[in-house]
């Protein structure tokens, strides 16, 4: 499209600015959660910080305060859609409306996690469900109670948290690879659905974060005295940056998903994983 070069020049420089936004991050709380939040705050957006841990949400926003962004923090549970609907309440009263939001809640369980050797038809359907319930469910009801709110607001953008278990298999996770792989397909049906009904007005994408110590897989991939298991190594063999990634390492792609530099990307899935996916083996 052709726009006058003021205004062009105008969008070139906000590429990646979320000045005056309002950005929900669901799981805020959590170790990749709470470096999006900041990542937002600092690129403009009040942060709306979501998590059941009301403590720890306060806590996340006290370092955005500090480092001079603005937040709030917002207890609520992504499976209760109520509690979800009582939180948009907050933010839009607070802010005024919703523009972003960063579906960051999830994770896996050490229950639906198949114990090493153990005999795969021995998973715990219960943990299998659970875990499909968190990750699946967890980003399809921010999504409906914050997605509208985006689209009364005048726009913006959902960026859902996948993970590398989606597009191939990795061994003793097999309830957390299908619930993610479901998220990616969701992550479409949404760009589309939502696209279809409302145009550029919302637009719908994912990051598939490779390998990052988090709570739920430090002991998947360290021994107690910091050196990597068996896990770890195969992980940062198969990794061509040779390390394991940092929380900050999915700030640039999370804030341009989020801002007017990707008006018209919608409906993808952007791994940050240092190359993993890339590589053969070979
Ligand atoms: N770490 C990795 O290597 C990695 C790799 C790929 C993808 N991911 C994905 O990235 C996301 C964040 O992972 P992380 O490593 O930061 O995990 P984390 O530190 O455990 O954070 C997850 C957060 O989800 C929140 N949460 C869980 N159940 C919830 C519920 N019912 N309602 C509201 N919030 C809930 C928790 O907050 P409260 O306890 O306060 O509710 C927790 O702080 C997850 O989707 C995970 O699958 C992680």
């Amino acid at each position: 499209m052709n726009r006058p070069a003021a205004k062009n020049d105008e969008y070139l420089r906000s590429l990646y600015s979320l000045d005056g936004q309002s950005a929900v991050v669901t799981g805020g709380t959590g170790v990749l959660g709470r470096a999006i939040a900041m990542a937002l705050a600092m690129a403009g957006a009040k942060v709306s910080v979501l998590g059941r841990r009301r403590g720890v949400a306060e806590e996340v926003v006290a370092q955005i305060l500090n480092r001079g962004g603005e937040a709030m923090a917002v207890p609520a549970d992504v499976l209760e859609r109520e509690s979800l609907v009582a939180a948009r309440e907050r933010v839009v009263q607070k802010w005024g409306g919703v523009n972003v939001l960063v579906n960051a809640a999830g994770g896996n369980t050490k229950a639906a996690t198949v114990d090493a050797g153990a005999d795969p038809f021995a998973m715990s359907e219960t943990a299998f469900r659970e875990v499909v319930d968190l990750n699946l469910t967890g980003t399809l009801l921010p999504s409906l109670v914050f997605g509208e709110a985006i689209v009364s607001s005048g726009g913006g953008a959902i960026v859902n948290v996948s993970s590398m278990s989606a597009s191939r298999a990795l061994t003793r996770v097999a309830g957390y690879g299908a619930a993610k792989a479901a998220v990616e397909n969701l992550t479409r049906s949404l760009a589309v659905e939502l696209g279809q009904r409302h145009g550029e007005s919302i637009r719908v994408n994912a990051i598939a974060p490779g390998f990052f110590i988090g709570e739920q897989n430090r002991t998947l991939l360290l021994q107690e005295d910091g050196t990597l298991t068996k896990r770890g190594e195969a992980i940062i063999d198969h990794t061509p940056a040779q390390r394991f990634g940092g929380p900050d390492d999915l700030a640039g792609a999370v804030v341009w998903l989020c801002g007017p530099g990707a008006r018209f990307v919608n409906g993808v899935v952007i791994a940050i994983d240092g190359g993993f996916s890339a590589f053969s083996g070979i």
